[in-house]
């Protein structure tokens, strides 16, 4: 992973670069998504007898693979020419979720012709921000369930643009010329051919929601989910999946670092349905961690973007298949056959609490 991240920061335009990397603020929940992770470690159960380890998991009803989920992020195409096209090959080929985003170079049919191409029953869900005029946020429920998508996933932890240094520093505020947010293209309101600007709102609330869902038949996952109170209610209302997120240290720059937020999430939701986490997975002992403190699966963004924009599609199938070998191997390690024979009892925190 170090070595896919190292090639994409030598390739990667200086500009570009810092907007994948970068987070808001100071940078803080960026920072501490990862060192949250290094801050605990694994209790391994011994003589367990529990065999080849498992990496496959059901969700929303899907069959996958591995347990990690491709986040939904921008711009693939300036990471690399091929784009989302190469993730989602990428990411059907190693039989998992990619959660297309609202903001990709790509539009959303082509992306899931690209996965379907490589398997037939690969996943794509769509995320969306929920528009401030309903008609636009309809016209993009309707095209993603006409391209076959399998899921919705509202991102709410953004009613507004999180601030940026890096980008306000490089003048990075918009797409360069030859780029488009596609599924943003000939919506309500926009001339032909053009596209319409994401909008953000903070007036946005759960009627919003519920509206959403009175559109469409398919499952809403919550994403951006850090107080408990709105993982309950998120099973209340009847939604699909919450995933415990602070988008990438890219929002809130005070939020928790989301594996410390997990615990009580996945308290507050009582297994009613599932919690996934992102943000700071790097390793398959993060992923391990994640699913014994309850998550069900986790997403990784960056590193999708470092193997894309090193490598192409090899380079993002390079990231999921050494995450799922590591997940593997950290079960095993751990005397777990798959996530249900992991107890939160088995993380705890580094460093000598009594002497
Ligand atoms: C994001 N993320 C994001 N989330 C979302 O819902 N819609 C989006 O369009 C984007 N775009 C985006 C661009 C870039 C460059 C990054 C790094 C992130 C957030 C993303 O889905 C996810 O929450 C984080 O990336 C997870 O953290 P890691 O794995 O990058 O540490």
């Amino acid at each position: 992973m170090r070595e896919l991240r190292d090639k994409a920061r030598s390739l990667l335009d200086p500009v570009i670069r810092d907007f994948y990397e970068g987070g808001a603020d100071s940078e803080t929940a960026l920072a501490e998504n990862e060192r949250a992770f290094a801050r605990l470690a694994l209790l391994p159960r011994i003589l367990a007898g529990a065999g080849q380890a498992s990496t496959a998991v059901r969700l929303l009803g899907a069959d996958l693979d591995t347990p990690v989920l491709v986040a939904p992020t921008a711009f693939h195409r300036l990471a690399h020419p091929d784009g989302e096209v190469a993730t989602a090959r990428a990411a059907a080929a190693a039989g998992t979720v990619l959660i297309a985003s609202m903001a990709a170079t790509t539009a959303v049919a082509e992306v899931t012709a690209a996965a379907r191409d490589v398997r037939p029953d690969a996943q794509v869900w769509f995320q969306l921000y929920l528009q401030p005029e309903p008609e636009v946020t309809a016209e993009l429920v309707r095209r993603a369930e006409a391209a076959g998508c399998t899921a919705l996933v509202v991102t709410a932890d953004s009613p507004v643009f999180g601030r940026h240094g890096r980008d306000e520093r490089n003048g990075f505020h918009d797409l360069p010329p030859g780029y488009a947010a596609e599924n943003m293209r000939d919506l309500p309101g926009t001339p032909p051919g053009g596209t319409r600007p994401i909008a953000m709102s903070p007036a946005l609330s759960w009627a919003d929601l519920r509206r959403l869902r009175e559109l469409t038949r398919l499952p809403v996952v919550l994403k951006g989910v850090l107080h408990p109170a709105d993982a309950a209610r998120a099973a209340d209302e009847g939604l699909a999946a919450v995933v415990v997120s602070n988008h990438g240290g890219r929002q809130l720059d005070a939020a928790p670092a989301t594996v410390e937020a997990l615990p009580a999430v996945v308290a507050a939701i009582a297994g009613r349905i599932p919690v996934l986490l992102d943000g700071g997975v790097r390793t398959g002992s993060d992923v391990v961690t994640a699913l014994a403190l309850g998550a069900t699966a986790v997403a990784v963004g960056r590193p999708v973007l470092w193997g894309l924009a090193a490598e192409g599609e090899d380079g993002v199938a390079r990231v999921l298949r050494t995450l799922r070998e590591q997940t593997a191997h950290v079960l095993t390690l751990c005397g777990a056959r798959d996530r249900a024979d992991l107890a939160p009892d088995q993380v705890v925190a580094r460093g000598i609490r009594e002497v």
